[in-house]
C-alpha cells in the first residue's frame, strides 16, 4: 500500500517536498497538497516581482510536478480554518508544514500605525493581484515615498514604483492596478539603509537592473558610497563598485529619482492624520552594532513602505518558537509523522531554489522515519471535507484560471497573462 503525505502550501518548498517524495520513494507515494488560495506556486505568483517574468517562468517547472501521476492539488482548503492537524493526521501517514512566511515584520518606531506607513508585503500583495489585498488599498497620491531597507524586495517595491505603468503593461499585474500605477503621482522614492553599502543584501543582478530604468535617474551620495571592503565578497565588492559608479553620474532628468541612503535609520513616522514625514538618524556601528549619531534628517514623505522582512505565522496547533519564528525542527522533523520545509522551517531567507535542497532533506527524513511502518490512517480528506461543506479547488479548476487569465491578456493586448484579481473573479473563471 502506497504511503500517503499530505502537503500544506503549494509554493516552491511545498512543489519541492512532492518532487522529493516523488523521486526519493517512486511509485510508493502518493501526495495531495492542501492550499488556502485557489492557486498553487505561493510567492512565485504572489511575490516574484511582475517585471521578473523568467524568475516566474519557473511556475513551468512547478507544474509538471502537480502534474505527476499520485499527486493531487486541493485549492481552497486552509490548514486551521478547514481541517486541523488531528484531521490531517488522521488521514495521512504524514503531514509536510509548507505555508512559508506571510506577514511582514515591524520597525518599532513611533508612527508605524498611521495611515500611509505600510508593509512591503501589502504593497507586493497589491501589484501582484493576491485576493487578500483589495484593488483599491493602494492610492499613490504622494510626491515622495520612503522605502525602508536594502534587500532584494525592496529593490522589487523601488523598481515597480519607478517604472511607468508603459513599462509594466506587458505584465500580469491586474488591470485595476495597473491604472492605479498609471495614476501614480510618486516623483522621488527614497530607498533607505540602516547600515552601509557593505552591509545591504541586495544582490548584484538586482542592484544592476534599477540602473538601467529608463524612468528614473539613480542617486547615491559620494559620502555614503563609501565603504570597509576588507574581506569583503565578490558580491558585496560588486554591489560598492556599482554604487560608486551611480554616485559619480550626474542624474539625466527622467521622470522620477531613486534615492540610495546608506547609515541612516528611521526613528520616527510624523504625521497627523497620515504619513507626513520620515525622520532618519544617521548611524554608525559600535562593535558590529548600529548606533544613532544623534545628526537628524526629515523626508518630506507620504508614505513609508517598511521593507524589512517578512515572518512566520504559528499554526494552529503545530509548535512554534517566536524567537526564530519558525517551527522548532531537527532536518525537517518537527515530532511523529509532522515535518516542516521551505521559509517555515528555515525564516524568511534564500531564494526559489534554495528549497529544492532543504526539501529534499525533510522528504529524506520523513523517509527514514517511515520506513517499515504500517500505515496508520483510516480517514479520508474528502469525506471529511464535503461534511465540512468544503469543495476543492482541483488542478483542472486551476487551469481554467490560467486559461481565463491568458484570454483576459488577448482581449487587453497585454503580454501573456493579466491576473484576475478576488476570489470570486477567480472561482467564477473555474466555474466553482
Ligand atoms: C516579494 C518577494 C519576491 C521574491 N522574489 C524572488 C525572486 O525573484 N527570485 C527568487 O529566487 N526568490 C524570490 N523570493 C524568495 C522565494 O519566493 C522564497 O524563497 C519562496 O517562495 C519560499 O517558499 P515557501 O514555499 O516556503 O513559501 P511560499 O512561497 O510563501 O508558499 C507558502 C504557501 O503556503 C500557503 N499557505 C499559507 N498558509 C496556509 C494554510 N494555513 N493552509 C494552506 N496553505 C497555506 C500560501 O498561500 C502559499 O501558497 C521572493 C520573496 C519575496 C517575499
Ligand atoms: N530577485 C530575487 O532573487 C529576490 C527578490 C526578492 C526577494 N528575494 C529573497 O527573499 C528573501 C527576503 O528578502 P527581504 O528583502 O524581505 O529580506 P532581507 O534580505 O533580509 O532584507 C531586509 C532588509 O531590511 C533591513 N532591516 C531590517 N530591520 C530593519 C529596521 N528595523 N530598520 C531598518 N532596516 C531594517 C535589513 O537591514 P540589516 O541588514 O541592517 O538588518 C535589510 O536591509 C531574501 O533571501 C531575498 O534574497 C530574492
Amino acid at each position: 500500500m502506497s504511503l500517503r503525505v499530505a502537503v500544506v502550501g503549494s509554493g516552491p518548498a511545498g512543489i519541492y517536498t512532492t518532487e522529493a517524495l516523488m523521486k526519493q520513494a517512486p511509485g510508493t507515494v502518493e501526495v495531495d497538497v492542501l492550499e488556502r488560495l485557489p492557486t498553487p506556486y505561493g510567492l512565485v505568483r504572489y511575490g516574484v516581482a511582475p517585471d521578473h517574468t523568467s524568475i516566474k517562468s519557473i511556475a513551468g517547472y512547478l507544474r509538471r510536478v502537480l502534474e505527476l501521476p499520485g499527486v493531487r492539488f486541493l485549492g481552497g482548503v486552509e490548514l486551521g480554518r478547514d481541517v486541523g492537524v488531528a484531521d490531517l493526521l488522521d488521514c495521512y501517514d504524514a503531514v509536510v508544514y509548507c505555508t512559508g512566511a506571510m506577514v511582514d515584520r515591524r520597525m518599532g518606531v513611533p508612527g508605524e500605525d498611521l495611515p500611509g506607513s505600510v508593509a512591503a508585503t501589502d504593497f507586493v500583495n497589491w501589484y501582484c493581484g493576491h485576493p487578500d489585498v483589495p484593488a483599491d488599498r493602494f492610492v499613490l497620491d504622494s510626491s515622495e515615498v520612503a522605502v525602508v531597507g536594502v534587500g532584494n524586495v525592496a529593490v522589487d517595491v523601488v523598481r515597480v514604483l519607478a517604472k511607468s505603468a508603459e513599462e509594466l503593461r506587458a505584465t500580469d499585474v491586474p488591470e485595476e492596478v495597473l491604472a492605479r500605477l498609471a495614476d501614480s503621482q510618486v516623483k522621488a522614492i527614497h530607498m533607505i539603509g540602516r547600515r552601509g553599502p557593505e552591509h545591504a543584501k541586495f544582490t548584484l543582478k538586482e542592484l544592476r537592473e534599477l540602473g538601467e530604468l529608463a524612468n528614473a535617474d539613480v542617486c547615491v551620495r559620494p559620502d555614503e558610497a563609501v565603504a570597509d571592503l576588507t574581506d569583503a565578497s565578490r558580491q558585496v565588492r560588486g554591489n560598492v563598485e556599482v554604487l560608486r559608479g551611480w554616485a559619480a553620474r550626474p542624474p539625466a532628468g527622467r521622470p522620477r529619482r531613486l534615492d540610495i541612503r546608506f547609515w541612516m535609520r528611521p526613528v520616527e513616522i510624523l504625521g497627523e492624520d497620515r504619513v507626513e514625514a520620515l525622520k532618519l538618524e544617521r548611524t554608525r556601528l559600535e562593535e558590529g552594532r548600529v548606533v544613532g549619531t544623534g545628526e537628524f534628517e526629515i523626508l518630506p514623505v507620504g508614505m513609508v513602505l517598511r521593507s524589512v522582512g517578512y515572518r512566520s505565522v504559528p499554526l494552529p496547533g503545530v509548535p512554534f518558537s517566536e524567537s526564530t519564528m519558525t517551527v522548532p525542527n531537527e532536518a525537517g522533523r518537527i515530532r511523529d509523522r509532522e515535518y516542516v520545509a521551505g521559509w517555515l522551517k528555515r525564516g524568511p531567507t534564500g531564494v526559489i531554489g534554495t528549497n529544492k535542497s532543504d526539501a529534499a532533506e525533510t522528504v529524506r527524513t520523513l523517509l527514514s522515519d517511515l520506513a517499515g511502518r504500517d500505515p496508520v490512517r483510516h480517514a479520508g480528506l474528502d469525506a471529511l471535507l464535503a461534511s465540512r461543506g468544503v469543495s476543492p479547488v482541483t488542478y483542472d479548476h486551476w487551469l481554467s484560471i490560467e486559461a481565463a487569465e491568458t484570454a483576459l491578456a488577448r482581449t487587453l493586448g497585454r503580454g501573456e497573462r493579466v491576473k484576475l484579481l478576488g476570489l470570486k473573479a477567480m472561482l467564477d473563471a473555474c466555474g466553482r
